[in-house]
Formats: structure tokens, C-alpha cells, sequence
């Protein structure tokens, strides 16, 4: 198979604990955001609460996730950027210093890069690695909360980030699994920050936002204000917790619980629920009528025990109840009916579902919000090393646009 075009392409590629999926993206000339080009989907059994534990069967589903995305793209795919999830991720506060190295004093990009680099200098505990470096706020000669300090004038820079560290053995399995598949792996990103990029506009970021990201078996917290990462940890709650409720409740398989709470679950606490009744087998065949007030019942008990949960991630930064954009809901458990309203009530904040929205290409299938993750993963593969954070801002694609261009298609021609 040989690359269609010479424009840009980009490929991200999320290990869910429900399947693997695969997007290629393609920035054409001027467009406000990348094309969609490809798109493959691959159920697996080798990834479960978020991590790799069975590298032959999460080989299998990357190399058919990537083979349909190929064949509908027409491009040969052989790097690209993949998706950390699990209960292993951390984010720790760390602060950098140094002098400022221009002999006019004037601060350039290359003291930036510097004082970064200065802020992941730290004792890590063994097995950790570090996953991302997100910086909230820089400090010149003492001036503190500077958003941008390239072109001010000072002696000493210094700068606090925020770093999101992984387990390595973790790591290990994720890498394995996607070099065994053929594919170099351009850089690792939490899967919450990646499906931030997707569903939270910068302004979503300005004024203070949590992106909620409910999986299967995990449910991904990411928590912007002022354009910056505050805080972003795992949770190990997700939607399959739901269906695995419902079947204990009613003693059925899981198969039938999950079926339920596709057709039955309306999460919206303001629902009144007929106490009309339907039929499920049991698992020693009897039939069991319940009714939808029962299935919500325990659906609700689940689900009100993740927010509280994901409050108490917003009380570790002190925003429980302080999010003005809200809560952003992402990932295949927010198609979950009333959802948003059970979220806005627990948390005590505005919240939305959130589906990959301003994207051309072959857009049907990733309207949903469980291709949120795939699309992040895809965006950050396109902005490379160049970013360390950012948004997908019209600026900051056009100050990477040269460098990226040339590092991307060198990529595919090589
Ligand atoms: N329409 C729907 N209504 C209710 N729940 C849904 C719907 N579609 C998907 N889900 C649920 O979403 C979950 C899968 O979400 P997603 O694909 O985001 O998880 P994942 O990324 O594979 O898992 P994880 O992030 O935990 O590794 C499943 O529990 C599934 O039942
Ligand atoms: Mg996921």
C-alpha cells in the first residue's frame, strides 16, 4: 500500500478495555482542523481495567484495527501516537529553574524548552516514567502566574508544571504490543488528556472545565482552568460496572445485562419510572420479571458512585462545585440516557455530552463519543514533539505547521 498524499497524516491508535481503535487523520491546506482519512475498529479481550494483560491478543486486535483503517485510507500506516489508561497514572507538581541565557536578558523559546526540561529533573520513584509535562504558570525575577514570558526581560525563569508519571512495566506491555504489530510509537499520552483535546475547547479550558471520560473499566478525570492542566487521574469505575450490577442484581448474564442497559437505563433522576415490568431469563433459564425502577436503581447506585468519585478528584485541586464550562462527558459510557442530568447533580456543575465535533472526512462513523480518546491520540500525533499541552489552536498549528510538516512526511517517505 503506498501514502495517498504528501499532506500530513497523523495516526492515533486507543487500547480500550472494549476494542481497539485506530483513526488517520490528514491536515489539508487551510482547513480548520484535520480530515479524517481512516478509521478501524478491533473488539479485544487483552486489555482489561485500562493496561495491556495479554500481549498476543491485544497484537491481534492493533494489527485488524490498523488493517481496516489502512485499507479505507489507503495509507500504509508505520508510526504513530498511543494511548496510556489505567489506575498506574499520576500527576505530581513540579517546579523548574534557571538562568536566562541571551546575554540582553531577553527570554526566548529556547529558555522555555530549558526551564521545561529543568521541571522534570526530579526523584522519581523507581518504574515510573514520565508521560506528559503540562506547564501552568512561569515566574520571572520573582513576578508570578506569567502565561507566556518569550520577549520579557529578566535574570531567572522558573516554571510550574504539571507531570503525569506512568508505571513502566505498564508502558512496557503497551509498547511491546504496538511495536510487535509493526508500529513505531511516536509518543504515549493518557488516554483523559488525549480525549481533552477532542471535547474541550480552549475556552472550555480558560474558564475552568473536567473532562470526564467513562470507559468500561476506567473512567479518565482531566481538570483544566486558565488554558492549563491542573490535575488528571484514573478511576477504576467505568459503564461495564453498570452492566456487571445489573446482571448480579437480576442473577442473569452479562450479555442480557448489558442489553438492558442499552434499551432500559435512563440515568436522569428527575425520570419518574413506570413500575412497568419486562422479562429476563435467569441464569438457571427461569423467567424473571423486574421492573425499570429496579434496573435504574442499580444503575443510578453506580453511577452516582463514580461522581463522587470524580468530585473527589475536583476537591484534590479545590474545584468540586467550581467549574464555570462544567463537566464534559466523553467516552462510550456517556451515551448512557440521562447521564448529564445524574452528572450535573453529583457534581454541582453544568454538564454536556461530547462528541468529536468539527472534523470532515469520513465523519459518521466517530460521531460518538466513545472515538473521542482515538481522535486526541490522532490531533497530538499531529502537533509531535512540538507541543507540550497546548490546544488545537489555529496559532499553535501554524507555529508547528513547519516543522511538523516536513517531520511527518519525511515519516512516510522514509
Ligand atoms: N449507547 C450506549 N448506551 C449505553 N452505554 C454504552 C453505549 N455505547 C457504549 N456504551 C458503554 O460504553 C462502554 C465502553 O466505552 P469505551 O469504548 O469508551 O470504553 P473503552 O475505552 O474500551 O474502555 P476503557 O477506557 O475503560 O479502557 C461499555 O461499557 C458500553 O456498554
Ligand atoms: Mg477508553
Amino acid at each position: 500500500m503506498s501514502q495517498k498524499s504528501e499532506l500530513p497524516i497523523a495516526v492515533g491508535i486507543d487500547l480500550g478495555t472494549t476494542a481497539v481503535r485506530c483513526i488517520i487523520g490528514m491536515q489539508e491546506e487551510e482547513a480548520p482542523a484535520p480530515s479524517i482519512i481512516g478509521v478501524g475498529v478491533s473488539g479485544t479481550e487483552g486489555v482489561r481495567k485500562g493496561v495491556v494483560h495479554d500481549v498476543a491478543s491485544t497484537v491481534s486486535a492493533i494489527t485488524a484495527a490498523i488493517d481496516e483503517a489502512e485499507r479505507i485510507s489507503g495509507v500504509e500506516i508505520r508510526g504513530a501516537t498511543v494511548g496510556v489508561n489505567g489506575q498506574h497514572l499520576v500527576t505530581v507538581s513540579s517546579r523548574g529553574i534557571v538562568a536566562v541565557g541571551n546575554a540582553n536578558r531577553e527570554i526566548s523559546q529556547e529558555d522555555i524548552a530549558r526551564v521545561e526540561e529543568a521541571a522534570t529533573v526530579m526523584q522519581l520513584p523507581p518504574n515510573r516514567e514520565i508521560v506528559g509535562i503540562f506547564p501552568r504558570n512561569y515566574t520571572v525575577d520573582g513576578q508570578e502566574h506569567v502565561k507566556n514570558p518569550v520577549g520579557m526581560s529578566g535574570m531567572r525563569l522558573e516554571v510550574d508544571t504539571s507531570l503525569v508519571t506512568a508505571a513502566t512495566p505498564f508502558l512496557k506491555n503497551t509498547t511491546r504490543s504496538i511495536n510487535q504489530a509493526g508500529i513505531d510509537i511516536h509518543t504515549h499520552t493518557a488516554t483523559a488528556l488525549a480525549a481533552s483535546r477532542t471535547v474541550a475547547s480552549p475556552r472550555d479550558r480558560e474558564i475552568g472545565c473536567v473532562v470526564v471520560d467513562i470507559g468500561a473499566n476506567t473512567t479518565g478525570v482531566a481538570v483544566f482552568e486558565e488554558g492549563e492542566l491542573l490535575h488528571a487521574s484514573v478511576l477504576p469505575v467505568g459503564a461495564a460496572h453498570v452492566t456487571n450490577d445489573i446482571a448480579i442484581g437480576l442473577r442473569t448474564d452479562v450479555e442480557t445485562a448489558e442489553n438492558i442497559k442499552l434499551d432500559y437505563i435512563d440515568a436522569d433522576p428527575q425520570t419518574k419510572h413506570a413500575n412497568e415490568g419486562f422479562t429476563v431469563k435467569e441464569l438457571n433459564g427461569d423467567p424473571l420479571t423486574v421492573t425499570k425502577l429496579e434496573v435504574n436503581t442499580i444503575a443510578q447506585a453506580r453511577l452516582k458512585e463514580l461522581f463522587r468519585l470524580v468530585d473527589k478528584e475536583l476537591k484534590k485541586v479545590k474545584k468540586d462545585g467550581m467549574l464555570p464550562a462544567g463537566a464534559l462527558l466523553c467516552g462510550g459510557g456517556a451515551n448512557l440516557t440521562g447521564i448529564a442530568e445524574l452528572a450535573k447533580q453529583e457534581l454541582r456543575l453544568p454538564a454536556h455530552i461530547k462528541s468529536p465535533r468539527g472534523f470532515s472526512g469520513i465523519v459518521d462513523k466517530i460521531q460518538d463519543p466513545q472515538f473521542s480518546t482515538a481522535i486526541g491520540l490522532m490531533l497530538e500525533d499531529m502537533e509531535g514533539e512540538y507541543d507540550l499541552g497546548g490546544d488545537l489552536s489555529v496559532t499553535s498549528i501554524i507555529g508547528n505547521l513547519q516543522s511538523w510538516m516536513g517531520s511527518i512526511v519525511d515519516r512516510f517517505r522514509s
